[in-house]
């Protein structure tokens, strides 16, 4: 273990201070996770001023501009899956113990971080192997200890946790105390999730059964070890002289009720495991890394003359290749990539248009968990769809574990229907680009009960038009509208592709059906003028001109937070791209005129309060060869969890825009048609003028290319 070990500036994020106003942001930044275990990067110690078990009441608010609770410090240790109720905001993924903890006292002070003998402090996390550092000196009353720690969650070890610490005496002399923890007195989002708790401590073991108001058990093991690797007690108390070190690893096993494969494990498995684990030494990281490389070769982009760029493509990288569970496909990516609280864990159509595309070019097997998590809730979204009364089924906006709605608020959950649409997007661009058809016949059912919805949804108005009214596009500014043309585009797709896919599997349909789909989707895209400017929804015109002069004063700061909700749903001001979303997704469905023209009417009133904006607009203006605009979005893109200033990532990494960085380098500066729009890889490059080229791989109907581009040219090899 070497913190000091040389650090490719590029591949890793560094915390050069502690200070306790950035010390949540670097716990989001920090996550760690095995897709199986996700953790927040939160001192072992905790912080004294942060207590984690405070109660309070969460309310269901508008997350983008809600002021949160704990402010210095978030604890997060999730088990995708794992979740709670909560009496205002429905089910959410629970905050199990903090099984990191460790605490320190150096002759009678209790470390903590705030301590003014806190000197050399740096943290650093390792984007190539998922390794978190901390290094910093202590002075105590009688000595000055040199401490390091390392730790990680090995891949290949789903449920371990390994943590390395070192204690070295640099000056003096100093009597260290040790004590290995679990800390049970933790909540989420304020809430105690756990009915009942059990917690044990013999010989060495630190152990804790917690029992989730939903009826999921956990059961968490801990143990100290030596050098040697002989199991110390939990606590450890030892008189270091000048020069000596005291070394000391500290291993934790987590096992759920709802785990797959091993099942449930027992207490004594689970000492075995950490047997086994402390046993291999080494090797554990050393396969943990060979399994990152694996990941980093599919995944990895390479950006010549740009360190900053190539520092926030990787950090997205890292967080979408920690997030996903390689081996579960009951839970998805939920909308914090696992690394905070906000928005409790629910799964949104961030699934597919934002995360899908990353995971489908590079790790088609990682993508296929995405769309298999939406054919395993279908009976949860039919019974969204009977709630609502209508036959088949209604994709929630927000996503439970079960896919049933759960959304708190009215206004999304019962208008933001496109998700329904954008679902059955994903199932047809994965079966495109993977060409799985066996998954495509698996699929069928999604693809019929969503299409029963819709055809009971719209609304047939005298005279024969079809509408969809009552909805909310993607501006989630425009509370309720009639024809948003996204949400008629991509539920007439939806339709369209329910269409092909039964011809395509040969699958039997009631008579007239197709043609009924077919019919729909004609009349739904006839409700929409696609002549010039795309209209966003019925009477947008009508919409009051937004005076953002005067309403919104603090630009650093999100518009809908400055002005209250009413001035805000009766004025033209976008939260994000709605009507764009179409010409970024469906490039080759529209004209370079009418991109232009709907781009230079849409720009001027969008907030980007939203997190997903920013970087479609970016793609957008690459498209339009407005270079000096695509690279200020692309950077605004880049500062949303990057920026320490910003603290963007206090409540969790905003994943979908870390697929949406993906998404600008490959879809955006690279070029890259999407598979749907051609039978190969093909790319326009128009890279920033500093960038002295680009290097990737991608995949695309289960071959694999790697992409060299330099300058507008493009050379793609099939790689064996
Ligand atoms: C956005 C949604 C998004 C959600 C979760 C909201 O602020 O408006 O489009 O799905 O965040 O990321």
């Amino acid at each position: 273990m070497n913190y000091l070990k040389p650090f490719d500036p590029a591949y890793c994020v560094e915390e050069e201070r502690n200070c306790r106003r950035y010390t949540k942001y670097y716990e989001g930044v920090f996550a760690q996770g095995s897709g199986y275990l996700q953790i927040r990067g939160s001192y072992e110690e905790g912080l004294a001023c942060a207590d984690q078990g405070e109660l309070y009441m969460r309310m269901p608010a508008n997350v983008t501009i809600e002021k949160p609770r704990h402010p210095y410090s978030k604890w997060g240790v999730y088990v995708p899956g794992v979740t709670g109720i909560h009496p205002m905001l429905k089910e959410e993924l629970v905050n199990l113990p903090y099984l990191l903890k460790l605490d320190v006292t150096a002759d009678g002070e209790k470390l903590d971080m705030e301590l003014p003998g806190i000197h050399n402090y740096r943290r650093c996390l390792d984007f190539r192997d998922g390794v978190l550092y901390r290094d910093f000196d202590w002075r105590t009353e009688s000595g000055l200890v040199r401490c390091q720690y390392r730790r990680f969650l090995p891949r290949q070890l789903k449920r371990v946790v390994v943590q390395e610490f070192s204690f070295q005496v640099a000056s003096g002399r100093c009597r260290l105390t040790i004590e290995n923890g679990i800390d049970c007195k933790v909540t989420t989002n304020g809430y105690n999730h756990f009915k009942k708790v059990e917690e044990s401590g013999e010989a060495g073991r630190r152990g804790c059964v917690v029992q989730t108001d939903n009826g999921d058990s956990i059961r968490m093991l801990s143990m100290l070890f030596d050098s040697q690797g002989k199991v110390l007690g939990p606590v450890v108390d030892s008189v270091l002289r000048e020069g000596e070190t005291l070394k000391l690893t500290k291993l934790s096993a987590v096992s759920t009720s709802r785990d797959l494969d091993a099942g449930y494990l027992e207490f004594d498995q689970m000492e075995a495991l950490l047997a086994e684990t402390i046993n291999r030494g080494e090797r554990v990281y050393l396969e943990n890394k060979a399994q990152w490389a694996r990941l980093w070769k599919r995944a990895g982009v390479s950006i010549v003359g740009d360190e900053t760029a190539q520092k926030a493509v990787n950090f997205s990288i890292y967080h979408l290749l920690r997030s996903v569970n390689p081996d579960d496909s009951r839970v998805a990516v939920c909308a914090k990539g696992y690394s905070g609280e906000a928005y409790f864990g629910h799964f949104f159509w961030d699934t597919e248009v934002y995360l899908l595309p990353f995971y489908l070019y590079t790790n088609p097997e990682l993508a296929k968990k995405l769309v298999e998590f939406r054919i395993q809730t279908l009976p949860g979204a039919m019974a969204n769809a009977k709630a609502y009364g209508y036959p088949g089924a209604r994709y929630p906006w927000e996503s439970s574990v079960s896919g049933e709605e759960q959304c708190p608020n009215w206004q999304y959950a019962d208008h933001e229907i496109h998700v329904t649409a954008d679902v059955v997007h994903g199932i047809w661009h994965y079966y495109q680009a993977a060409g799985d058809m066996e998954f495509l016949k698996n699929a069928l059912p999604v693809l019929k009960e969503t299409a029963r919805y819709w055809l009971a949804r719209v609304c047939r108005r005298p005279g024969g038009a079809v509408t969809l009214d009552g909805v909310m596009g993607p501006d989630e500014y425009i509370c309720l509208c009639n024809n948003n043309a996204y949400t008629n585009f991509m539920a007439a797709r939806s339709l369209e592709i329910t269409a092909w896919a039964l011809e395509l599997c040969g699958e039997a349909a009631e008579p007239g059906f197709i043609e009924d789909l077919r019919e729909t989707a004609q009349g739904l895209m006839n409700s929409v003028d696609w002549s010039g400017v795309i209209p966003q929804c019925d009477h947008f015109e009508d919409y009051e001109e937004p005076d953002f002069e005067t309403m919104w004063p603090d630009r650093s700061k999100p518009f809908g937070g400055q002005v209250s909700q009413e001035y805000n749903y009766r004025v033209k001001a976008l939260k994000q791209a709605d009507v764009l979303m179409l010409p970024y997704l469906f490039p080759e469905r529209f004209s370079a005129e009418q991109i232009r023209q709907s781009y230079d009417f849409y720009y001027p009133y969008t907030t980007h309060d939203s997190s997903l904006s920013a970087i479609i607009h970016s793609i957008l203006c690459v498209r339009l060869e407005r270079d000096r605009e695509a690279w200020e979005l692309f950077q605004r893109a880049l500062e949303i969890d990057l920026s320490e200033a910003k603290m963007g990532a206090a409540e969790g990494v905003h994943i979908a825009n870390c697929g949406g960085i993906w998404q600008g380098v490959i879809l955006g500066f690279a070029g890259m048609k999407w598979e749907y729009d051609c039978d190969q890889p093909t790319f326009y490059p128009r890279l920033p003028k500093h960038w002295k080229s680009l290097s990737f791989s991608v995949c695309m109907k289960g071959e694999f290319y790697r992409v060299s581009i330099c300058g507008d040219q493009a050379h793609v090899i099939k790689v064996e």
